[in-house]
C-alpha cells in the first residue's frame, strides 16, 4: 500500500494514483457500478444503492453498539488511526466529526456523539478503500486513499488504532491483513474488527441448514471457495487469527440481531427491521458470485425471494450475529483470549 503523509490533500493523492491505476474510474455491469482499481477484487457494487445500504448498516451498527464507534479499551485517546476498507468513510469521519448522520431528537444519541468528538479531537484518521466513494468535504485530519489493503504496506509502523468493519469476509486472506496490521501498530496499539455473521441461528443456538438464509449462505461459501479458494464465513475464527498473529488481550463481544420483526421487544424489532431491509438490498448483489457455481439468475432470484419471505414470516425465529473482536499488540507474546455474549 502507498504511504500517506499529511492529512489535507486526499483529492490530489487520489487523482495522481488514477493516472496509472484507474483509481478514480468505475465500471458498469448489469446496471450496477463497480470499482475499477484492482478490477474484480471486491464483488459488491459501489453505486448509490450500495452506498445507501452501507449508510443503513452504519446506523444499525451504531444502534447495536449504543452509538460507540469501537469497544477497544484504550487507556489514551488514539492519535493515529487507520480505517481499513472504509467504504463511504462514515466511521472515519464520524470518529473525528461526531456528526450523527441520522440526526433525530434522541437525547442519548446526541450525548454519545458529543462524547466521541470530545474524546478524539487530535486524532489523524486515514481511511483506505478500493473505491473512490468517500465525501470530498472532510475535516482536515481525515484522509482517504484508494488502495488495496491486501497489498504490501509501506505505511508508518506507529499507529495507535487500526479498525476494519464489514470487510474481512471479502478479503482473499484475512490472516495476511491482520499480520500487516500488527506490523504497523505501535507497541500497545489496538486492532478492532467488527463483522456480521450472516448464518442464521435459532433461539437455542442451533443452525437449520434448510432455512432460506442458510441455503443462501451455503451457496455463497461454495462460490467463494470455488472462485477464489476463499473460506467464508471467517468471522467466528477472527480471535484465533489475531492470536496467531501475536495479539493479546483479545476479546469478543457478540450481539444477536433478529432476522425480521418477530421479537416483542421494541429495540430488537427495530434492529430486525433494519437488518432485513439491509439484507434485501444485499441479496441481489450476489448474482455474479453465485454464477461461479452455476446458479442461474432465475435460481438466485428464487432464493432471494425465499429469504425475503423468511424475513416477513414471524413464525421463524432466527438471528444473525454481530461480532466485535479487539486485541492489543503486546510488548512480548502472551496467551489471552476472552469473550462476552450480549
Ligand atoms: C461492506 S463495505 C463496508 C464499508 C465500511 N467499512 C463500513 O463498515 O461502513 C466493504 C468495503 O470493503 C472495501 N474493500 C474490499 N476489499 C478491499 C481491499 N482489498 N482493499 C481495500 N478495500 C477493500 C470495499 O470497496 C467496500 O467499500
Amino acid at each position: 500500500m502507498a504511504s500517506t503523509q499529511g492529512t489535507s490533500d486526499w483529492i490530489t493523492e487520489r487523482t495522481s494514483m488514477s493516472l496509472d491505476t484507474g483509481a478514480d474510474r468505475h465500471l458498469w455491469e448489469g446496471g450496477r457500478r463497480y470499482h475499477a482499481y484492482r478490477e474484480g477484487r471486491y464483488s459488491l457494487p459501489n453505486d448509490e444503492i450500495e452506498q445507501q445500504r452501507e449508510e443503513l448498516m452504519h446506523i444499525l451498527v451504531m444502534d447495536i453498539l449504543d452509538q460507540e464507534l469501537f469497544l477497544a479499551p484504550m487507556a489514551e485517546p488514539p492519535l493515529k488511526v487507520m480505517d481499513l476498507a472504509t467504504g463511504i468513510g462514515l466511521w472515519a469521519i464520524e470518529s473525528k466529526q461526531s456528526l450523527p448522520i441520522n440526526l433525530n431528537s434522541s437525547k442519548a444519541m446526541l450525548t454519545a456523539m458529543a462524547l466521541v468528538g470530545d474524546r478524539y479531537p487530535d486524532a489523524n484518521i486515514l481511511g483506505i478503500d478500493l473505491s473512490p466513494i468517500q465525501p470530498t468535504s472532510v475535516p482536515p485530519n481525515v484522509t482517504f486513499q484508494v488502495d488495496d489493503v491486501e497489498d504490501t504496506w509501506v505505511h508508518d509502523n506507529d499507529y495507535d488504532f487500526i479498525h476494519m468493519r464489514e470487510a474481512s469476509g471479502y478479503m482473499r486472506s484475512t490472516p495476511t491483513v491482520i499480520e500487516s496490521v500488527i506490523a504497523h501498530l505501535k507497541t500497545g496499539g489496538w486492532l478492532e474488527l467488527q463483522e456480521f455473521h450472516w448464518v442464521a441461528e435459532k433461539e437455542d443456538g442451533t443452525v437449520d441448514p434448510n432455512i432460506p438464509v442458510n441455503r443462501y449462505m451455503d451457496h455463497m461459501m461454495s462460490a467463494a471457495a470455488t472462485s477464489e479458494g476463499r473460506k467464508i464465513p471467517i468471522v467466528p475464527e477472527i480471535g484465533d487469527i489475531m492470536k496467531k498473529a501475536g495479539f493479546v488481550d483479545i476479546k469478543k463481544t457478540i450481539y444477536r440481531v433478529p432476522y425480521g420483526t418477530w421479537p416483542t421487544d421494541p429495540v430488537a424489532r427495530r434492529r430486525g427491521a433494519v437488518l432485513s431491509v439491509n439484507a434485501e438490498l444485499l441479496l441481489p448483489t450476489s448474482d455474479k458470485v453465485l454464477g461461479y457455481i452455476g446458479v442461474t439468475p432465475e435460481q438466485a432470484e428464487a432464493l432471494y425471494s425465499d429469504c425475503v419471505k423468511m424475513f416477513h414470516d414471524s413464525s421463524i425465529h432466527c438471528y444473525a450475529t454481530y461480532y466485535v473482536w479487539y486485541g492489543r499488540k503486546p510488548e512480548e507474546a502472551t496467551d489471552n483470549l476472552g469473550g462476552t455474549d450480549r
